[in-house]
């Protein structure tokens, strides 16, 4: 189905960068919200937006006006009647997501699809909330939404196919990189990263290593920014909420370190907050996390391996092999996806060919020796074993998770 118009329900953070991203790429886009002040305020910052290019020669006043001509806002849902894809991004709060779905199901016609941008709801239960379950989808866009390519794709348990090739097809003409990810908690990008910042978590906690120490050692493996960083700048509430979905979906592997509590409880949410796992503040005294780190000594256990930057990210490589195993995604969309999501050096090209670089038998004899240490969190995938048992270890044997002619 070709996409003529499209909607976005919700003006805020997300809904108004991905309606500057939709009118960008050429096609007229109507943007919803829930009185005139706000869907004012959602196009004030669509012209911000555009108005950054312009200030840096990236385009003329002309095309900002001749962009900004595609974009109309709205607070009735009767204005969406000729759309042909709408995206709801309003807050995520289930019963307001299911009360949006049907509207949009009653307002729209038929053959519309109904995209969601949520971080974790199920796609499964909204699409439940509508007459037309095969046309709901989740198109999830990362934050800031203008800036970020990648856009992680997710069918429900009723999705069609042709539903799934539409919002690729859509996501692609917006000059983005869609990644196919079949329904599970924390999708895919928060599920493979989860695990690596919780690790580096445990590091500092266990005293193996200072949050300093963690930060320039990732650096220096060619991430743009080190975990805990990344953690004050994503805010610490954000990711507290999604270890939550995470552990409760996933159980013992995915059971927080303690740090994450007792930094969250102290309302130490970050850069936005003024303090996370560093101070932002400008005083340099932080005696906060110095009396978090003394409450937690005693809680650190006997036997313990030394810090690596390998241990981190032992842990992404044996979430992504569980989920190639779950056909939760491909090894290529999965190693797209930690490139373009979460500041995976290019130059070794994604976390599974890094892996296959290393070797898939020292992958596992690794996770073996942690696993020993640390119980379920480094249990390795079974298809890590398998992948041993068959000779499948990497670059050295032409194939591991990918293939190496
Ligand atoms: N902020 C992020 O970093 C981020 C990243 C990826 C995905 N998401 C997801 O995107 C969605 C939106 O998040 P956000 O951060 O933009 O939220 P937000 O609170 O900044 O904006 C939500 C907007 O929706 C509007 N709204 C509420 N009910 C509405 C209705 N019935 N009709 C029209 N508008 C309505 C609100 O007025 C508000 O402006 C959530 O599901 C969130 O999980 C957020």
């Amino acid at each position: 189905m070709f996409i003529y118009k499209a909607a976005v329900v919700g003006g805020g953070a997300m809904g108004a960068e991905i309606a500057q991203v939709i009118s960008y790429s050429g096609l007229p886009v109507i943007l919803k919200e829930v009185n005139d002040a706000l869907a004012q305020k959602a196009l004030e910052k669509i012209r911000h937006i555009y108005q950054g290019r312009v200030d840096k020669g990236k385009m003329t006043p002309a095309d900002l006006e001749s962009k900004m001509s595609l974009v109309q806002v709205t607070t009735r849902y009767e204005d969406l009647k000729e759309v042909d894809l709408v995206i709801e991004a309003v807050p995520e709060k289930l019963d307001l997501k299911k009360q949006v779905f049907k509207d949009l199901d009653a307002a729209l016609p038929e053959q519309a699809i109904l995209a969601t941008n949520t971080s974790a709801l199920s796609i499964s239960a909204l699409a439940a909330s509508t007459k037309r379950p095969e046309k709901v989808v989740g198109v999830h866009f990362f934050y800031p939404a203008h800036v970020m390519k990648l856009v992680e794709v997710i069918p429900g348990l009723t999705t069609s196919e042709e539903t799934i090739t539409d919002a690729v097809t859509f996501c692609e003409s917006l000059r983005k990189f869609p990644v196919r990810v079949n329904e599970c908690a924390g999708f895919l990008v928060n599920r493979l990263l989860m695990p690596y910042l919780n690790e580096a978590a445990f590091c500092v906690e266990e005293g193996s290593a200072t949050f300093q120490k963690v930060d320039k050692a990732m650096v220096e493996f060619g991430f743009p920014m080190g975990p805990f960083v990344l953690v004050d700048t994503i805010g610490l509430d954000v990711c507290h909420d999604v270890v939550g979905v995470l552990l409760e979906e996933y159980g013992n592997r995915m059971r927080p370190a303690k740090i994450w509590g007792e930094v969250h409880s102290k309302g130490r949410y970050g850069v936005k907050s003024g303090a996370g796992f560093y101070n932002y503040s400008g005083d340099g005294e932080d005696k906060t996390l110095e009396e978090i780190m003394k409450k937690l000594e005693p809680g650190r256990p006997s036997k313990k391996a030394p810090f690596s930057a390998s241990r981190l990210l032992l842990t992404m490589i044996n979430e992504a092999a569980l989920c190639i195993q779950e056909h939760v995604s491909s090894p290529s969309d999965i190693d797209l996806a930690v490139l373009a999501g979460i500041g995976f050096p290019q130059a070794k090209g994604g976390i599974l060919q890094y892996a296959d670089q290393v070797g898939i038998d020292a992958v596992l004899s690794e996770l073996e020796k942690l696993n020993e240490i640390y119980g379920d969190r480094f249990f390795p995938a079974p298809l890590i074993k398998r992948m041993v048992k068959a000779g499948f270890l990497g670059e050295k044997t032409g194939r591991g998770f990918k293939e190496h002619l």
